[in-house]
């Protein structure tokens, strides 16, 4: 158990990790910070005192609090809207960020600007953690993945083992979970890897395919597995098609707590991370998704796969994905 882990974003992810961390016991106390909801300057003043006195991450800690004598917790959860919340914490689960979504006027922002305002929300991502818990071992979870793990090292520097962004343990969990279901057979016995960057050009690598140690092709045939990682590519978008009112929240934060378990309890644990490259699988100062071992110091190795040509080729284009994507970051961040 940790003495404290902060999170930074109270939405629908953030809500999940604080209600599942209360009810794992994986710290004493959980800090959580989200400034939401947002004054809009254009509302009445009466309106805007209402808004002020409102707090998502105040709710959202008190209403879990106040279910802790039924499930028997004791855990500290405090909300804040500011980052004093995540002050002391040991681990930081980042999940800040702002959605795509039509503006007052209508219009919906591009790409870019999307981009622009989500880099501007992890300077003060990044701030609040310099300010309030330099130390501590940082997952995150928000997207534009590559971008904003990309820009969190940028801002922070911190050392290689103490910064990794969650999407392989999610995007694995999705092609898993297809694969199972299409031979029939409990998850349990499924694993798999889903490496390189998190977007349409991640490599679902079907030479990790197993069930129960066997190789995928002994249950499923050559053109299920292909449209089964056609539509693990696509499977946050089927979600988001699916729900109307936002993206997948409970797959990426119980992805992201099986790598803040890995940590916590010093498992040692191989699993798909997005991890800072410094030569393996020749690729260097890029986050890039691969096997690594999580215990108590963080990703504490990367593991190096021996791909066969077509995986190693996939794995090449998505890295070129990722770097451009950083490129496009560099610029970006000149600017803000
Ligand atoms: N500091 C802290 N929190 C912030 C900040 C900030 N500067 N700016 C915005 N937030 C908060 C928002 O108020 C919101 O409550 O981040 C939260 C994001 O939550 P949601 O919009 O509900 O998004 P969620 O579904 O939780 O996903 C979070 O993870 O999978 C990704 O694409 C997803 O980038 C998104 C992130």
């Amino acid at each position: 158990m940790l003495s404290k882990i902060g999170l930074i974003g109270g939405g629908y992810i953030g809500g999940v990790l604080a209600q599942e961390i209360a009810q794992r016991g994986l710290a004493r106390e959980v800090g959580l910070v989200d400034p939401a909801p947002f004054v809009n300057p254009k509302d009445p003043p009466d309106r805007q005192e209402v808004t002020k006195k409102q707090s998502v991450s105040i709710g959202k800690t008190l209403d879990i609090s106040e279910g802790l004598p039924t499930i028997r917790r004791d855990v500290r959860l405090v909300g804040s809207k500011d980052y004093s919340a995540i002050k002391g914490a040991e681990l930081i689960i980042n999940t800040a960020g702002v959605p795509r979504k039509a503006r007052p006027d209508g219009s919906y922002p591009s790409r870019e600007e999307l981009l622009a305002t989500n880099l501007r929300v992890t300077g003060q991502v990044a701030e609040g953690i310099k300010q309030n818990c330099p130390d501590a071992i940082i997952i995150s979870i928000a997207n534009p993945l590559d971008a904003i793990v990309y820009t969190l090292d940028k801002r922070l520097g911190p050392s290689k083992n103490k910064l990794m962004g969650m999407a392989g343990q999610l995007d694995s969990g999705r092609y898993c979970y297809f694969v199972a279901d299409a031979a029939d057979v409990s998850v349990e016995n499924v694993s798999a890897l889903v490496l390189g960057g998190h977007g349409d050009t991640m490599v679902p690598v079907r030479s990790s395919c197993l069930i129960a140690g066997i190789p995928v092709s002994k249950f499923v045939d050559d053109d299920t597995l292909k449209s089964i990682e056609t539509r693990t590519r696509k499977a946050g978008g089927e979600v988001v098609g699916l729900l109307g009112f936002g993206s997948a929240f409970v797959s990426p934060a119980w992805a992201a707590l099986e790598m803040a378990e890995a940590i916590i309890h010093d498992k040692r644990k191989i699993l798909p991370v997005c991890a800072k490259l410094d030569g393996e699988y020749g690729v260097d100062g890029l986050f890039v998704g691969v096997p690594a071992i999580l215990g108590r110091n963080g990703m504490e190795k990367v593991i190096e796969l021996d791909l066969t040509a077509e995986e190693k080729k996939a794995f090449e284009h998505s890295v070129a994905a990722v770097r451009k994507t950083c490129d496009e970051v560099d610029e970006m961040l000149e600017k803000l």
